[in-house]
């Protein structure tokens, strides 16, 4: 398996950083991209540097390289995951706006009909947002809120942030066992 992962400038920066530590624990190629104000929202929530947070990629890439591998539909991939997406990079995305890295290998990702997967994080969510997710989701993109279920009654941040993780692996088809499911136990 072959994914791209980006980190944008959402709140809960916590939940990229896990995906990628999981990525890298279950042996799947990642291909990284964090745009400006995704470095800054991990280096401000995360308490971890960024070459750390690069070095748990297999590949990393700067979000202007719009000649990077992942730029072209022939570039060989099985998906995209966007967590946290910001409402900026989402509304980019929606309307087919591929001014950065991040946003030109999401509107790779749909013309090529591979998975993407969206976490957006905003509240409240203005008409703006809400119609943006909308016309994503019509043609099969997964929007996945940052809205973790408690009714496993999670102990810790990181129960929570795992949560969310292990729905986005079973979306784009990996196994793991990192939250319980329901029925468990
Ligand atoms: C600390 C911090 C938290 C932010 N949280 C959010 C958020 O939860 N959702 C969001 O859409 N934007 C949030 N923003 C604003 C985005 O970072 C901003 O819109 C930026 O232009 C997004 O750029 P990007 O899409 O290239 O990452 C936050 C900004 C800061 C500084």
């Amino acid at each position: 398996m072959n994914l791209i992962v980006a980190i944008t400038g959402g709140s809960c920066a916590i939940y990229g950083v896990a995906l990628l530590k999981a990525l890298e624990e279950l042996k799947v190629q990642t291909h990284l991209v964090i745009s400006r104000m995704g470095e800054y929202v991990v280096e401000h929530e995360c308490g971890i540097r960024l070459d750390e947070l690069k070095s748990m990629a297999t590949f990393t890439y700067n979000n202007d390289d719009l000649a990077a591998p992942i730029s072209s539909g022939s570039f060989k991939c099985d998906g995209m995951i966007v967590a946290p997406c910001s409402m900026n990079t989402l509304a980019a995305i929606a309307n087919g706006i591929s001014i950065n890295l991040v946003t030109r290998a999401a509107d790779v990702t749909i013309k090529e009909g591979r998975k993407l997967i969206l976490l957006p994080r905003e509240t409240p969510l203005s008409v703006i947002h809400l119609e943006n997710m909308l016309k994503l989701a019509r043609i099969g993109v997964k929007i996945m809120p940052a809205a973790p279920g408690f009714y496993h009654q999670p102990q810790s941040i990181e129960d929570i942030v795992h949560i969310m993780v292990g729905r986005m692996l079973d979306q784009i088809g990996i196994d793991h066992s990192l939250c319980k499911r329901w029925g468990d136990d």
